[in-house]
């Protein structure tokens, strides 16, 4: 039998974790490092293997613990599911005629107060708790009966197994299981490098993870949730108007997406449709369309259903992210690290709000597993802001003289021989910066706006300059003058004088720009910002070795070893020393001119009181390590350590995702880098 201190340990366990799981995973704003949380998370674990009986249905642990499945079980659902009627109307007559109707029916001439929503496209799910405990979820399916899938459910982090102050008998909460764009391009990405089959949209995603018989395969694909609505309701009653329901929903631990709106008649419901429009690109996740709801529940249940539709809420559409095309040829893309992308050449489609002639197919292998060929119908996908891309083909409509697509043995741009590394799914051009292709890719990244952002050098230029020998390498660029961009065709003296002063200006940089825009391989932008934090002089960075490199967060062995390949090339220095001999320069980090230390280049924020410590203290003891403290918190912060009673600087780090920690993180690292110091110096 488990001892009253184990139970009640278990308990606070149970509690902290699912409170950081919340912050983590609801409000995006994680507040312990993971390896702390790992710890609470593993004592759980253990304690609950030392006394099963401790462990409860709504135990954290058990997010990931079912056996497979041979099929789901079927739901009935207590309150049907039903649908919504879709509008593809423009914004204008697709609001209006909602708004005619509902009036019509209410029989008034008074504007009508609605909740305005998004339409997330992924699977409706309905989640069933007992006493504020999740015991049940299941999908839609005909409406009446859907599929128990619980198990699959559970493995969705955002998804709380416990709500929150919720004095519910019964709460069926429905919404909308997704997977964010982020997630799912990361996942293809990850499969596409190793081979794999990769998702073809992230609702397919979403439903096909959520119908996986194994808990286990779920859990590897990450899944989000956002509530919109309730089911059977028992020992409870809900607020009078939807937009207070989804606000109690958020006040029990559910995520809602905070992107409503509650407006006041037909005019209102169009402009909402035009705002969310402008920023469907920018969205986080896929949406099809928004969804205007009558707001009070008394004018709801006057308003009833027609068939299985409510008259109340209705599904404004957008122009669909998919859409069937015929690929005309394949043409390959040279990329800047010499990468050779197969592009389709498509008739022109309208697809996601935009005209698309030409889509990404990958790699070799994708086109393969895809069985795409030269004259298929294929399935041309466009969502936010990455490239369009085929995802499929229609096999019902490949023509007689399809042909299969065949990769080349030699650069189309520069001849030089393609090779395909073992492992490797892409295929690269081994001409270095002699191809040209390559050096105007590097070229237009180096100018690019999040590397040294030099106005005015676009891709036409860039051809210029290259192709009529003007520029061989980066340096190059800081060679030009007025006189010889002006005597290029279509530049004009006032041109040429604006893009030598943005050269001028670009010079002034920072060192984590400067780093990104050299164009070392597997070195992003946020991995340019690590370093630069980490070494704080471009000198430690082009000095360190592998072992040094490991030492950068989120820095693995490829990376390290792309940075180290990088800089021992001879002609990879001579470009760097060039580049700052003709007027590159950025300013240092303070008090690192010999000295790296564990902390360099971090800074921290301290506010609020914390336990032991005095924030003087912490402070010493930080700044003794390398580190930065700072005053006020802003992107560049590190992390906020917060103490009792912390304020505003506490909920600007949450704002800004700044990491939050209590003071025994804060001993944690400082034991960990002091060890580290003493190791490095011992
Ligand atoms: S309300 C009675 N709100 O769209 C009203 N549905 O046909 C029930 N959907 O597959 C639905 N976002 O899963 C509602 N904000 C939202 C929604 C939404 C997406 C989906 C829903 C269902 C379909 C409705």
């Amino acid at each position: 039998m488990a001892n009253q201190e184990a139970m009640r340990r278990a308990a606070r366990l149970r509690r902290e974790i699912a409170e950081y799981d919340d912050w983590y995973y609801v409000k995006d704003a994680p507040r312990i490092p993971d390896a702390e949380y790992d710890k609470l998370f593993r004592e759980l674990q253990d304690l609950e293997a030392n006394y099963p009986e401790l462990r409860t249905p709504d135990s954290p642990t058990q997010r990931v613990a079912g056996r497979v499945l041979d099929g789901f079980a079927p739901v009935r659902h207590a309150v049907p599911m039903l649908s919504i009627r879709t509008e593809t109307d423009t914004a204008a007559s697709g609001a209006f005629s909602f708004d005619a109707r509902v009036k019509n029916t209410l029989e008034t001439v008074d504007e009508i107060e609605y909740n305005c929503e998004l339409k997330f496209d992924g699977l409706a799910i309905n989640l069933r708790y007992e006493r504020g405990v999740l015991v049940q979820a299941a999908t839609r399916g005909d409406g009446e009966t859907g599929e128990d899938v619980t198990q699959n459910i559970r493995t969705i982090r955002c998804i709380p197994l416990h709500l929150k102050d919720c004095k519910a008998e019964i709460l069926e909460v429905r919404g909308e299981v997704y997977m964010s764009r982020r997630d799912f391009n990361r996942y293809n990405e990850k499969q596409r490098a190793q081979g794999l089959p990769t998702l073809v949209n992230p609702r397919n995603g979403a439903a096909g993870t959520i119908r996986q018989l194994d808990p286990k395969l779920s859990a590897q694909r990450p899944l989000s949730f956002f509530a919109y609505g309730l089911g059977e309701v028992r020992g409870w009653e809900p607020p009078a108007t939807h937009s207070a329901i989804l606000d109690a929903l958020q006040s029990f631990g559910l995520p809602v997406c905070d992107e409503r709106a509650v407006v006041r008649g037909a005019q209102a419901l169009a402009d909402f449709h035009q705002r969310v429009a402008a920023k469907r690109d920018a969205l986080p996740f896929d949406i099809d369309g928004v969804v205007y709801k009558v707001n009070s529940r008394a004018l709801q249940k006057q308003l009833g259903f027609v068939s299985r539709e409510p008259r109340w809420a209705v599904a404004h559409k957008y122009p669909a992210e998919e859409q069937l095309t015929v690929l005309r040829d394949i043409e390959i893309q040279v990329g800047r690290t010499g990468k050779l992308t197969p592009v389709a050449k498509l008739v022109p489609v309208f697809v996601g709000g935009t005209t698309v002639s030409n889509a990404t197919l990958h790699n070799e292998d994708e086109i393969r597993r895809k069985d795409v060929h030269i004259g298929d119908t294929v399935i041309v996908r466009r969502a936010g802001d990455v490239i369009p891309e085929v995802v499929g083909v229609v096999l019902a409509r490949r023509p007689a003289d399809a042909r299969p697509f065949v990769m080349p043995t030699a650069c189309p741009v520069c001849g030089s021989h393609v090779v395909r590394e073992e492992g490797e799914a892409d295929a690269r051009c081994t001409g270095g910066l002699y191809c040209p292709a390559q050096r105007k890719q590097a070229l237009l990244h180096f100018a690019s706006r999040r590397a040294m952002d030099i106005e005015g050098l676009g891709d036409k230029l860039v051809d210029q300059l290259v192709d009529e020998g003007i520029i061989h390498s980066l340096p190059d660029l800081y060679r030009l003058d007025v006189a010889t961009l002006a005597a290029l065709e279509r530049m004009a003296e006032k041109s040429a004088q604006n893009l030598v002063g943005a050269l001028e200006k670009s010079k002034h940089t920072t060192l984590n720009r400067f780093l990104f825009a050299l164009g070392i391989r597997h070195v992003g932008e946020t991995t340019a910002k690590d370093l630069a934090r980490h070494f704080g002089k471009l000198e430690a960075i082009m000095d360190a070795g592998i072992e040094q490199l490991l030492q950068v967060p989120d820095v693995g062995p490829v990376v390290a070893q792309s940075i180290v390949d990088f800089f021992a090339e001879a002609h990879n220095k001579e470009v760097v020393n060039e580049l700052r001999k003709l007027g590159a320069r950025w300013e240092e980090h303070e008090g690192t001119a010999d000295q790296v230390l564990p902390l360099t280049g971090k800074t921290f924020v301290l506010t609020g009181t914390l336990p032991t410590m005095s924030r003087d203290e912490a402070k010493a003891k930080l700044e003794a390590l390398g580190a930065k403290v700072a005053g006020s918190v802003s992107k560049k912060t590190s992390c906020v350590v917060a103490g009792a009673e912390a304020g505003s600087k506490l909920d600007r780090a949450r704002e800004l995702n700044v990491p939050v920690w209590d003071e025994a993180a804060l001993l944690g690292l400082l034991h960990d880098s002091e060890s580290n110091r003493k190791n490095a110096s011992g």
